[in-house]
């Protein structure tokens, strides 16, 4: 179907640096409004710094980021997520001596028009609505990371963007993690999903896109990359 509307998320000729070191090279992908997108890297390719760079992290760096066709490229982090794009950072950072709800409160701070829906997050994660009042650093690693996606949620966003959700998690709640995505985009989210080796990620893609050494070399419907063997070898593991 042909459209005038631009991508949701659209990022141009990226390239990114640590001092003299260049990371990104001329990175450019998109995600449209309603798509699941997921980038495929291996460790040390690029993922988090392409991440960071999106949401304003990563200062040294030349190329556009666009949401909505506006260019978001030099705006901080808090203004980012005001536009509606959520972030469940690599490393989860909660805040550990506080409770479930408290994190979640925090993850509002930013958030896209009226009231932050409470209920509406915890019902979509039984166990954080069992553990309100829990500190959050008491938590199961695969908690965690739920509590991670409910903190961003909780800003309301139009596309959230997960970087390594499923790392260190047992297949189960891997399954648990990924069948939520799918649910919330059903109901208008967007998603960029970060990933390594992960099959079921690009079961419920659209698209994919594989970061290698800091360039984008292949980008191809996610159902084209799953039967790939050259993919399926160096990515899935299989
Ligand atoms: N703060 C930094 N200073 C210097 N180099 C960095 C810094 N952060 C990352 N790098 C380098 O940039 C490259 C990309 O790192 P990045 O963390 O973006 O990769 P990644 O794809 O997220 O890897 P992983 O799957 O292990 O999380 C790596 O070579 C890394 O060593
Ligand atoms: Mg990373």
């Amino acid at each position: 179907m042909l459209t005038d509307k631009p991508p949701l998320l659209d990022v141009s000729r990226l390239n990114v640096f640590y001092a003299n070191l260049q990371v990104l090279w001329d990175v450019s992908f998109f995600v449209n409004e309603g798509e699941i997108v997921t980038l495929l890297g291996a460790n040390g390719a690029g993922k988090t710094t392409l991440v960071q760079s999106i949401f304003g992290l990563l200062r040294e760096r030349r190329g556009t980021v666009r949401f909505r066709g506006e260019e978001i490229s030099q705006l901080p982090a808090y203004d980012v997520v005001k536009k509606g794009l959520a972030l469940v950072p690599e490393k989860r950072e909660l805040f550990p001596k506080m409770t479930v709800r408290e994190n979640l409160e925090l993850g509002s701070f930013a958030k896209v028009g009226g009231e932050a829906d409470f209920e509406r997050v915890l019902s979509l994660f039984p166990v954080l609505e069992e553990r309100k009042g829990q500190q959050a650093g008491t938590l199961s690693g695969g908690e965690q990371q739920m509590l991670a996606i409910a903190r961003a949620l909780m800003a309301n966003p139009s596309l959230i963007v997960l970087d390594e959700p499923s790392l260190g998690l047992s297949p189960l709640f891997v399954t648990t993690v990924l069948d939520t995505m799918k649910k919330l985009n059903k109901d208008g989210l967007s998603i960029l999903l970060v990933e390594q080796n992960v099959q079921h990620a690009l079961e419920i893609s659209d698209r994919g896109y594989i970061l290698e050494n800091g360039r984008v070399i292949r980008e191809a419907p996610a159902a084209e990359l799953l039967c790939d063997d050259q993919v399926r070898a160096a990515y899935l593991g299989l």
